[in-house]
């Protein structure tokens, strides 16, 4: 079986164990990644965040794009799919770390994101969670940093809104199902 579709496999198996947690049944098109990267300069970054790795389908495009003295910090809270991320990529510029992104804080020592992507799904989470994690989000992100997000429905425009002094939106058709995909800047720290 080809990579991609054990890939799928195993992302539909994480999403039957947890269907709350993963909030899709496929992971996102390379062309819904490709549109969400392009949102933001990943090639001057420092230092990029993932939240939400999945299968990695953002990950290998990230470190495609990163420059040789980058750093990507990728969070995945699903112990078998962030083994699977460690395995796949091996790279000096990759940590791969196994928790919830409202732990953020403490994987960071106090530096911040250049570019953040999140492809959480925030809809699916509990408002405590939700709340818990978009806080932390400006706060995470450098002053003149992106913040790009994935979602299946726009809903999550408003709360991006409030923390955030600057927020595009577009949407891809080219995914299953068709993705908002939001640019953020100037957090409201
Ligand atoms: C919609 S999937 C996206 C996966 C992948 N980035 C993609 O685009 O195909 C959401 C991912 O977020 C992970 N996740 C859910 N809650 C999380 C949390 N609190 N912290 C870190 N990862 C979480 C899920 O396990 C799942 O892999």
């Amino acid at each position: 079986m080809s990579e991609h579709m054990s890939d799928r496999l195993r992302f539909l198996r994480a999403f039957l164990a947890n269907p709350r947690q993963v909030g899709a049944v496929l992971p996102t098109s390379r062309w819904a990644v490709r549109g969400m990267l392009d949102l933001a300069d990943l090639s001057a970054a420092g230092l990029v965040v993932e939240l939400g790795a999945g299968t990695g389908v953002q990950t290998g495009e990230i470190l495609a794009r990163l420059g040789p003295g980058a750093r990507l910090v990728s969070l995945e809270i699903d112990p078998d799919l962030a083994k699977l991320l460690d395995a796949r990529y091996d790279d000096p510029r990759l940590q791969v770390v196994c928790d919830s992104a409202e732990n953020l804080d403490t994987h960071l020592d106090g530096q911040r994101a250049d570019v953040l992507v999140s492809a959480l799904p925030y809809t699916s989470f509990d408002a405590g969670l939700r709340r818990r994690v978009l806080d932390l989000l400006p706060r995470a992100l450098a002053p003149d940093g992106a913040l790009l997000v994935i979602q299946y429905s726009p809903i999550i425009l408003g709360e991006l809104r409030r923390r955030f002094g600057s927020v595009t939106r577009t949407i891809t058709p080219w995914n299953v199902p068709p993705a908002f995909l939001f640019a953020c800047r100037e957090p409201r720290t």
